[in-house]
């Protein structure tokens, strides 16, 4: 393929050797006529294991070429990738300014192109920054159509300086998000032979995942280090603990725990975090990420009350009260906050909760509920039948699949439905449905 890359730092140029070794013709443009020259060369503009080898063998072979000339390189290319700069400002918010201005030049540049032209953004971009003011500028600039006279695709780029060319050649997956299925086949035949799957998405999507990819690196990094000074502090080897933390390959490292739902609660998660957080003000250790951890937790509770209160209904009926399916466990479930935070606020509260209820009849959990929230226990029916009907707002709390065929038999066009669980079957919900925060 005949391609243009735009901005040649770490990403920039490791894509242009990378992609001109693969066979393909590359023009790198950009605006540093010191990198320009390097290239031209056969030197590597950045430093990087392997780059020396590759950019002198790439500038030989004659795949290479650069320009300052943004028309030559979108004229002579079928492809563009941008990956300029899109640095920090001093309040925190991405300076855009390169690829705002870029864009520009691009538009204009693609005005008197008559051919297909694919424009494919990795750098980091902010969430619906490419179908918002970089699409507009395009579309302004050139007089033509995005998904009509040329596409615009963004596909993040993962590889980390140090082991960029590696990383090039084996990432986690590729994601390309577009709208057009010829950019689509353009990338697959690109990309399309890396390790890794080739995932399909929306430009918002593939723009939204970079960011939570280095988020969560950033958050994995900062568990370990606080988890380190905690250690130290415990004369524990943190090396030791994080190593067999890594070891579980079932709760740990693996997707459990990682899906959106209700904020967490029970018998251990709260009052382990809390032990730990007293022992590291005992021993002068801030660890701040842990710290917070429980009051994150509160503010996605208060995230389930605000919609609720938000309806305007006094009648609610919950469903699910201990804090997670399978278990009578009332013992810090966030659904009794939930239900402790509704009745302050005014509410009347009607609770169906199979398991909770055969506990009461059983004894098992009856003492809890007669000593420690009597006002809770009185809310507390055994006829769903009559709550739903009784009850226009509904706050489903648990997945239990029982539980959901019961909720959804009873659901009518007049109920509005409070996912805090992300139903499977919410597409069939009757009714108004609302998630908790999807
Ligand atoms: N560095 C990484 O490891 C990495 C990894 C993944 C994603 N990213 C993202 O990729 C993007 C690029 O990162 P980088 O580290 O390669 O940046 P960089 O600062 O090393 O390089 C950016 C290049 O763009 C050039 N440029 C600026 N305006 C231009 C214009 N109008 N036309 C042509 N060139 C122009 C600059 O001169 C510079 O050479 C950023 O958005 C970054 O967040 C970086």
């Amino acid at each position: 393929m005949n391609i243009s890359i735009f901005g040649l730092g770490y990403v920039g140029a490791v894509s242009l050797a990378c992609l001109a070794r693969d066979g393909n013709n590359v023009i790198g443009v950009d605006i540093d006529p010191v990198k320009l020259e390097l290239i031209k060369s056969g030197q590597s503009p950045v430093i990087e294991e392997g780059m020396p080898e590759l950019m002198a063998a790439m500038a030989a072979s004659g795949k290479v070429s650069v320009s300052q000339d943004v028309q030559h390189a979108i004229d002579n290319s079928e492809v563009s990738f941008i990956c300029v700069g899109t640095p920090s400002q001093a309040n925190g918010s991405q300076d855009q300014t390169a690829v705002l201005r870029l864009a520009e030049q691009l538009g204009k540049a693609l005005a008197s192109k008559s051919s297909h032209h694919t424009i494919v953004f990795r750098s980091t971009l902010l969430p619906g920054t490419v179908e918002g003011s970089l699409k507009s500028l395009l579309e302004q600039h050139s007089g033509k159509v995005d998904g009509r006279d040329f596409d615009i695709c963004f596909q993040p780029e993962f590889l980390r300086e140090g082991s960029s060319i590696k990383d090039y050649d084996n990432p986690p997956f590729t994601i390309v998000g577009a709208n057009s299925e010829t950019a689509h086949v353009q990338m697959q035949r690109l990309f399309g032979h890396l390790p890794g799957q080739y995932h399909r998405t929306d430009v918002k999507t593939a723009e939204t995942v970079k960011y939570f990819c280095n988020i969560f690196h950033a958050l994995k990094i900062t568990f370990a280090n606080e988890v380190a000074r905690l250690c130290e502090g415990l004369t524990v080897d943190p090396f030791k603990v994080m190593d067999l933390i890594c070891a579980d390959k079932q709760l740990n490292i693996s997707p459990a725990y990682l899906k959106p739902g209700f904020a967490f609660g029970g018998s251990c998660l709260p009052k382990d975090l809390r032990a730990m957080q007293y022992v590291a003000k005992q021993a002068d250790i801030e660890i701040p990420m842990l710290s917070q951890v429980l009051s994150s937790n509160q503010v996605h509770l208060q995230q389930a009350c605000k919609k609720i209160l938000a309806l305007g209904s006094r009648h609610i009926g919950m469903v699910g009260l201990s804090f997670k399916s399978g278990t009578d466990d009332l013992r810090e479930s966030p659904l009794v906050d939930l239900a402790e935070y509704l009745i302050g606020k005014g509410m009347q509260l009607s609770i169906f909760d199979p398991e909770v209820n055969l506990s009461r009849l059983l004894g098992a959990n009856k003492r809890f509920i007669e000593e420690s929230i009597p006002h809770i226990g009185q809310l507390m029916t055994n006829d769903i039948d009559q709550l739903l009907a009784s009850n226009k707002v509904i706050v489903l709390g648990l997945n239990d699949k029982h539980l959901v065929e019961q909720v959804l038999a009873g659901l009518t066009a007049e109920h509005t439905l409070i996912d805090l669980v992300h139903l499977k079957q919410r597409a069939d919900v009757r009714g108004n449905y609302i998630g908790l925060c999807w």
